[in-house]
């Protein structure tokens, strides 16, 4: 037991947090062209500034990683401008902010590539379903798989866009190994059929996560990063043979690190939390250090009860935030929430997006 509650303060590595309320990572697509951040993206996150932090949308690490059409970048100085005017927005509203690196790995198309080439991943497994371009939604493609000697590449790019995030001011650093995307591709043994050193046993599929984590803790130092994880969700045509004792291995081989936080989606990304029927989370915490922040279709309830019963440090709310700025004051006063418009959910302009009215406003309004 625990006498935690959602609007008490917590420490994370050096900060401290107004609160346990976590803005989820959320894909928008609404960066300006060359994927860069800009004034009304600055806005909306100071909108939801809060929360006791914010985890930024994803951000690809290079060109290669992206995925989505208008996702913004983390790897070029205009990007690093971009964010910078987000980070100071948040800041200056009180607020805390790390940003989410991504690679999507197999989850692309060669229209979002840079050279028109195939997306890349462990091995050439090509995902079920469709890809969301500048021209509308197209079929996914069989990745081409990459060469053991390229992979120190990747570390690479994920170790530069760290820098970069640190250069935009940003608090921390969340490595996206969940949904699906290339960390999740490594590791799971559906999209994971090398032979090399990257495949196979445990150890080997935990490998690039492991060098990739060391590259960022390297830029950072520990207690700045934090870690998302989704072990039963089925995102992205994703699927392991024994998910409880990957993820088991795979907490415990993080644990070295000492870092802020694993994030874990429990259940389907956005869906069921029972997913894959008795899949036990709490069971990847015994011999973890750092904090745990659980996500996935928590209310005010669910998460005033995990926090009491000491199974989460912090919650992570998505979708709720879409549509409440001010989630924190709605949680707080027990009072209704906005629901989201779907059709603003991607790409587009201030509609849907910097234009839902906190609670007083839209009191007023009525
Ligand atoms: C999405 O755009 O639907 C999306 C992006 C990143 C995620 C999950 C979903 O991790």
């Amino acid at each position: 037991m625990s006498d935690a509650t959602l609007f008490q303060p917590l420490s994370l590595g050096p900060l401290t947090l107004a609160n346990r309320v976590v803005m989820a990572p959320l894909t928008r697509s609404r960066a300006a062209a060359g994927d860069i951040p800009h004034a009304l993206n600055a806005t909306y996150y100071a909108q939801r500034a809060s929360a006791g932090l914010i985890i930024s949308e994803a951000a690809q690490i290079s060109q290669q990683g992206k995925g989505y059409a208008f996702t913004p970048g983390i790897s070029t100085p205009e990007q690093v401008a971009g964010w910078r005017l987000v980070t100071r927005a948040v800041h200056a509203a009180d607020g805390r902010i790390f940003c989410q690196l991504w690679h999507v790995g197999r989850i692309s198309h060669p229209d979002l590539q840079a050279d028109g080439g195939l997306p890349v991943a462990p091995s050439a497994v090509q995902p079920e379903g469709q890809a969301f371009t500048e021209s509308g939604f197209k079929p996914f493609v069989t990745p081409r798989a990459l060469a053991e000697a390229e992979l120190p590449g990747i570390v690479a790019d994920y170790r530069h866009a760290a820098e970069c995030a640190l250069q935009a001011g940003f608090d921390g650093v969340e490595i996206h190994a969940a949904n699906g995307y290339l960390l999740d591709q490594f590791l799971r043994d559906k999209t994971n059929l090398r032979t090399d050193g990257y495949g196979g046993s445990l150890e080997n599929r935990t490998r690039l996560l492991l060098e990739v984590t060391a590259a960022v803790t390297g830029v950072w130092g520990d207690n700045r990063v934090g870690l998302r994880i989704s072990p039963s969700s089925p995102a992205n045509d994703i699927a392991d043979s024994n998910p409880q004792q990957l993820f088991g291995h795979v907490v415990q081989a993080l644990d070295r690190f000492g870092l802020a936080y694993l994030h874990v989606v429990e259940g389907a990304t956005g869906g069921p939390r029972d997913s894959i029927p008795g899949f036990d989370f709490q069971a990847l915490r015994q011999g973890f250090r750092g904090a745990y922040m659980a996500n996935n279709g928590y209310d005010l309830g669910m998460a005033q009860e995990a926090l009491g019963a000491g199974r989460a440090d912090l919650i992570a709310f998505g979708r709720p935030f879409i549509a409440n700025p001010d989630l924190v004051q709605r949680l707080r006063h027990g009072a209704p929430l906005a629901k989201l418009d779907q059709a603003t959910l991607y790409g587009g302009d201030a509609h849907g997006y910097t234009d839902y009215p906190p609670m007083a406003q839209a009191a007023a309004a009525q």
